[in-house]
């Protein structure tokens, strides 16, 4: 996409067309709803209500960062806190599919609710070509069903409006650069949070389990990129694994879970390679982890498998 300032205005007089009257736009803070609710700001001024929804499952100091982040893009938003609704919404699940269903219909049933106070028909979203290609919107298979993609329930009321569908991460992110948004090159994260991330059941001790060592391997690639002892990888995280594993601190023994550190480069998440980090950086990372986890982690992995075959998520 060569003609940014084309697209931003071609895309805020097809906002205005499409909606009439107050529109609910879903906020989750990574670039590509950020750069849909900007544009859904500019065309329909007060009339577009950017909800940042607080599921639970976030990354640790990401309700926090967020409010920055939007506030330093100049976007007026809501922080909507619904950790008890998500977690029991996911109460018992294990399947991934159907977690990004449970998740994609909590969304919209808030949405829904909110949509009521105000009066508002359509949901603008920033879905992205990939999004919808891995939910098998065009002529694939499903890989994953993007939790607001083919995630959101048959009978959701709100008609949806995407500005973004058409378009790739980097030209996502060369727009939200145009736009003035800050950390354009900022990691993606998935919708569903840490509830793709804790593998197996969600409960809120595994999320917070898997928020710390998520953290832990942020805090420690992002000081190898800065100290340029790695250049910067696409994604980096950690998975808790639905294993239980035998270790030792001191003088007993301890039946504790598996953590997988996950570090890859990418273009456009369709295809992925998994990167070969320093061996003393793969070894703090698991010093931490079973550290500050003392007793719950017992053992870390390091995941080498690119996409294809693997995803860049376990989930
Ligand atoms: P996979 O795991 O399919 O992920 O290789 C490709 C990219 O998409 C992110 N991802 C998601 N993003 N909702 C999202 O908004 C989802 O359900 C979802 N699943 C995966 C993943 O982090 C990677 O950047």
């Amino acid at each position: 996409m060569k003609d940014l300032a084309r697209f931003r205005s071609d895309a805020v007089a097809r906002l205005r067309e499409a909606v009439p009257g107050p529109a609910i736009v879903a906020a989750s803070g990574g670039i590509d709803s950020t750069v849909a609710a900007l544009l859904a700001q500019e065309a329909l001024g007060d009339r577009a209500h950017s909800l940042f929804v607080d599921t639970g499952l976030l990354r640790a100091g990401e309700v926090e960062r967020v409010e920055g982040f939007f506030a330093a893009s100049h976007l007026s938003y809501r922080v909507l806190d619904a950790e008890a609704r998500f977690l029991s919404a996911l109460d018992g699940v294990t399947d991934p599919e159907e977690k990004r269903r449970r998740i994609g219909t909590a969304f919209v049933r808030l949405f829904e609710e909110e949509a009521t106070t105000l009066h508002a028909d359509h949901l603008v979203q920033g879905t992205i070509a990939p999004d919808w290609i891995e939910s098998g919107g065009a002529l694939r298979d499903t890989i994953k069903t993007h939790h607001n993609v083919g995630g959101l329930p048959k009978d959701m009321r709100l008609k949806v409006v995407e500005p973004l569908r058409d378009l790739y991460k980097d030209e996502v992110r060369a727009l939200a650069l145009y736009l003035g948004v800050p950390e354009h090159e900022r990691q993606p994260f998935p919708g569903p949070g840490l509830a793709v991330r804790v593998n197996g059941p969600v409960t809120r001790e595994r999320v917070a389990r898997v928020r710390v060592a998520n953290r832990i391997v942020e805090e420690e690639v992002d000081a190898a990129v800065a100290t340029g002892r790695l250049p910067r990888p696409w994604q980096y995280f950690a998975v808790l694994l639905p294993v239980r594993t035998v270790g030792v601190t001191g003088d007993n023994r301890v039946y504790g879970e598996a953590v997988s550190v996950r570090i890859v480069e990418s273009v456009d998440a369709m295809t992925a390679t998994s990167m070969h980090p320093p061996a003393d950086l793969l070894a703090t990372i698991a010093e931490r982890i079973t550290r500050e986890l003392s007793g719950q982690v017992t053992r870390v992995l390091y995941d080498l498998t690119d996409k294809p075959p693997a995803t860049i998520e376990w989930e």
